[in-house]
């Protein structure tokens, strides 16, 4: 059922609704020296579907009252604005499923255009077509449920808050070909309420409406559309009119561009310099808004999908901001301006949670290679990871995996031959480091790890795809000795047992011997800590060394047995854990707060690392809203994490200077920890799929292990090189990649509930 006060007070569990603390005065280069303006595109359209009530409502809860929200007006038959996208509904509702067949053909600024349009029903007739998401990648569980929205409705479901109102009047001259009239309708609306803002891409609509209103009440904004497009009431190209920003001024008080008008992007979507137009604009007194900002869509690779780089890189550059961002996420730019702007290079750091890498910045280069590891250093991470790897000639080097085919081109190149399957390894096939020798191993060209590619096809900086130099654990070590910013090093050892027995090589051994030979088992360097999945490599390490061991529980578990954390407890100090073992998920919403398995661990002293966060929105559950600082933000916050490891840690250090964190009842809701399990709550049961078995709980039986087996004496085989007979001719030398198994998973669901 439909009710709007029910659904409100759920919702207002999402965050603790508390005051949000301004922020101490900093300089904003905007026109008026006041903080950018954040205006909710449709209320939170990037979670539910655009203009509905439950929109709105998320957006003033997690901005705050300073939020403007956004509402696209269309008319009904009987002259009543509503607030849908776009002028034909098929889009975002389900109108075609209430009135079968009913599509209509009119010329929409002389473009004959098909669909629904709303001139063709009255309120009444669109009172029970349901509103669906606009964007297809966004979840569909919401489809279906929530109504459309007149936009005195939408003024009603601001409260009890009152955050302004942001008209936007795409058609103008199309309404009044058919009778209808914006003025009229806008006319009599602000006669109701407080309208902040109105703006058009027509000058028409513009000029006959400003000497109606006053404009100390109501912002005029002139909005800029493709620059080739044109505005039906002046027949002027955007493009023509951009250079004519007088003109403007004579009706508007500012205008709204796409993005790209003020920092464009090449065809290969990098960023171009700047262009001058927020400067030209301010010369003149007009205010400049930006749209087109959404955390799930492709922005430019220069953000390293990191939205909230995106923004900064318009409010606070050094030498302009914009006056405001239209944005489907509002939270994001609302904690862009409160939190993270004019931080400046050199703020301190507010959090102490650990900011551990994984096989270095491999969001931006290729994974354990120079260019990852120097770029993690420089982004502020506090351990720096090198998972260590096996050549055939014993020399341990840094790998994301043992098989080369993970991170390097290795399966394009002649040691494509080699790959093999070894079950004790990695399902599949692969090529695997112990049958190159090191300089086979220097020689292959690197590769970005793209986690996200095959599902969701989001790729990692082509321009550095294949950059870099892979480095032993010798030199790897010579890199972090210095480095006064790391305050450790996190060693990874795996396949210990495989290797020794069956390769007669003792990666434990290759460990201790460069730590050492390194000075790290000296007093005085850095922490040292050994990582594994198996607890009998740590058991060795603990025997020879006195360094910090982490036990990874690689399996995702919802608690952890008490013989098991006892177990546990007695080799290890730390433990590694994926995110769904703290915060559980179906269909990509958390499904309730945090599980046993933090808790439990943190009880018996051991600190909890978590892994991985990553930038891409695919990885993070939908409660997040697609932002990488909301989510290590909810996990620090409600989990009590020890240790963040990220591919990304330019953006874990970025959350940890944020102004926001320490101000207990103050800090602003859109730097709240969210309520795991309320959007989940709220999904109807239809549109979920039958409920998941409980996450399992870690036994002690899967702690404990068999000794390390002794290192197999291998007589030196003959060179692979030049043998035609490889042992497995059959196999492909095609190279599945495995990855990571805690990516969000999408499942499409029919979501349809029409009563
Ligand atoms: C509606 O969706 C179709 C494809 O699903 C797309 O081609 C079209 O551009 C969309 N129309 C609008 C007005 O968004
Ligand atoms: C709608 O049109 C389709 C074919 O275009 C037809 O099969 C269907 O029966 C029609 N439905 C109604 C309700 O008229
Ligand atoms: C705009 O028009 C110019 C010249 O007519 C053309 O080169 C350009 O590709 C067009 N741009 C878009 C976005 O359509
Ligand atoms: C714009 O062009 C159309 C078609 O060429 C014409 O009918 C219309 O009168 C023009 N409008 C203006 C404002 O010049
Ligand atoms: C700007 O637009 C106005 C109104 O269309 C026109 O009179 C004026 O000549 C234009 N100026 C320039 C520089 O194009
Ligand atoms: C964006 O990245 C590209 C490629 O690394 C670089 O050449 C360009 O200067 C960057 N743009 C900006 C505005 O920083
Ligand atoms: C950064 O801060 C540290 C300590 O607060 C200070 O020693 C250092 O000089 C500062 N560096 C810059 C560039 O301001
Ligand atoms: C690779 O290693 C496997 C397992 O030790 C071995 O059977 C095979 O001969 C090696 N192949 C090459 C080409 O070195
Ligand atoms: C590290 O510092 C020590 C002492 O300050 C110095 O002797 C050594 O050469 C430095 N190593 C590197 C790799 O810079
Ligand atoms: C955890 O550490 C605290 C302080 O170091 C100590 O008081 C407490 O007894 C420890 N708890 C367990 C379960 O080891
Ligand atoms: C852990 O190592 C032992 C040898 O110490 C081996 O027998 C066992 O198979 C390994 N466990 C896993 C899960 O790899």
């Amino acid at each position: 059922m439909w009710t709007p006060r029910a659904l409100f007070s759920t919702l207002a569990l999402l965050f603790h609704l508390l005051h949000s603390a301004r922020s101490d005065r900093s300089p904003w280069n905007t026109l008026t020296g006041n903080p950018p303006l954040v205006v909710a595109h449709g209320g939170f359209s990037g979670v539910f579907p655009q203009s509905s009530e439950v929109a709105y409502n998320l957006a003033v809860m997690t901005s705050g009252p300073e939020v403007s929200i956004w509402c696209d007006v269309q008319l009904t038959k009987d002259e009543v604005g509503i607030c849908l996208p776009n002028v034909i509904l098929d889009n975002s509702t389900f109108i075609s499923y209430i009135f079968p067949n009913k599509s209509t053909t009119y010329n929409v600024n002389n473009v004959p255009t098909n669909g629904y349009f709303s001139l063709d029903y009255t309120l009444k007739d669109l009172s029970n077509v349901p509103l669906k998401q606009v964007v297809y990648s966004r979840s569909p569980v919401f489809d279906g449920t929530y109504m459309i929205l007149t936009v005195d409705d939408v003024v009603k479901s601001g409260a009890p808050q009152t955050p302004g109102l942001w008209l936007n009047i795409q058609h103008d001259a199309f309404y009044a070909q058919h009778k209808l009239s914006m003025k009229r309708f806008v006319l009599s609306v602000s006669r109701r309420v407080r309208v902040n803002y109105i703006s058009s891409p027509e000058i028409g609509f513009l000029r006959s409406i400003k000497p109606r209103l006053n404009p100390k009440k109501t912002k005029f904004i002139f909005r800029f559309l493709d620059q080739n497009e044109t505005d039906p009431s002046t027949n002027q190209t955007y493009g023509s009119l951009l250079k004519n920003l007088t003109f403007i001024k004579s009706f508007a008080s500012g205008i709204l561009v796409p993005k790209g008008y003020i920092w464009p992007v090449d065809d290969s979507l990098y960023l171009q310099p700047h262009t001058s137009l927020v400067s030209d604009a301010h010369k003149l007194g007009l205010e400049v808004f930006a749209s087109g900002f959404a955390n799930d869509a492709s922005f430019s690779f220069n953000y390293s999908y990191d939205p909230l780089a995106e923004y900064l890189q318009f409010i606070d550059n050094g030498e302009f901001s914009v006056d405001g961002v239209l944005s489907d996420f509002p939270v994001t730019p609302s904690a862009a301006i409160g939190c993270f702007a004019h931080l400046g290079t050199n703020s301190t750091k507010r959090d102490k949670t650990l900011i551990i890498s994984k096989c270095g910045a491999s969001g931006d280069y290729p994974a354990c290679t120079d260019l990852a590891y120097n770029k993690a250093i420089l982004d502020g991470v506090d351990v720096l990871d090198c998972p260590v790897q096996m050549s055939k000639d014993g020399i341990p080097f840094c790998l994301s995996s043992a098989d080369l085919g993970e991170s390097t081109t290795a399966v394009k190149s002649s040691f494509s031959r080699y790959a093999m399957s070894i079950p004790e390894i990695k399902p599949g096939n692969g090529i695997f480091t112990f049958n190159l020798t090191w300089t086979d191993i220097k020689g292959l060209t690197p590769s970005i790890v793209n986690p996200f590619f095959a599902k969701y096809s989001l790729v990692r900086d082509p321009k550095y795809k294949n950059a870099g130099t892979f480095v032993t654990l010798s030199d790897f070590l010579l890199l972090t000795k210095n480095q006064t910013s790391l305050s450790g090093v996190l060693i990874i050892v795996e396949n210990a047992a495989y290797l020794a027995e069956k390769q007669g090589l003792s990666v434990t051994d290759a460990v201790i011997d460069a730590l050492s030979k390194a000075g790290y088992d000296k007093p005085g360097s850095q922490k040292v800590y050994i990582q594994s999945t198996n607890s009998s490599v740590l058991l060795k390490f603990k025997e020879k060394t006195s360094y910090e061991l982490v036990y990874k529980i690689d399996e995702t578990v919802g608690d952890v047995a008490d013989a098991a954390v006892e177990d546990i407890k007695s080799f290890a100090g730390s433990v590694v854990v994926d995110k769904v073992s703290v915060f559980p998920r179906d269909v990509a919403f958390l499904t309730s707060s945090l599980t046993r398995t933090v808790p439990k661990l943190k009880a018996s002293n051991l600190s909890v690392f978590v892994e991985t966060f990553s930038n891409e929105f695919v990885s993070q559950a939908w409660d997040f809203f697609s932002d990488p600082i909301v989510e290590i933000n909810s996990f620090i916050q409600e989990a009590g994490i020890d240790g963040v490891i990220t591919d990304f840690p330019k953006t874990a250090n970025r959350y940890s200077r944020n102004k926001c964190l320490n101000l207990g009842d103050k800090v602003p809701p859109y730097m709240q920890p969210v309520q795991a399990g309320s959007l989940y709550g709220i999904i109807p049961s239809e549109s979920l799929p039958p409920a998941l078995a409980p996450l399992p709980s870690l036994t002690n039986s899967e702690v404990v292990e068999p000794p390390l087996p002794p290192v197999t004496k291998i007589a030196p085989a003959s060179s692979p090189a030049d043998g035609t007979n490889s042992p497995h001719k059959n196999v492909q030398p095609k190279v599945t990649v495995c990855f990571l198994s805690n990516v969000a998973v999408f499942v499409l669901v029919a979501s349809l509930v029409l009563l």
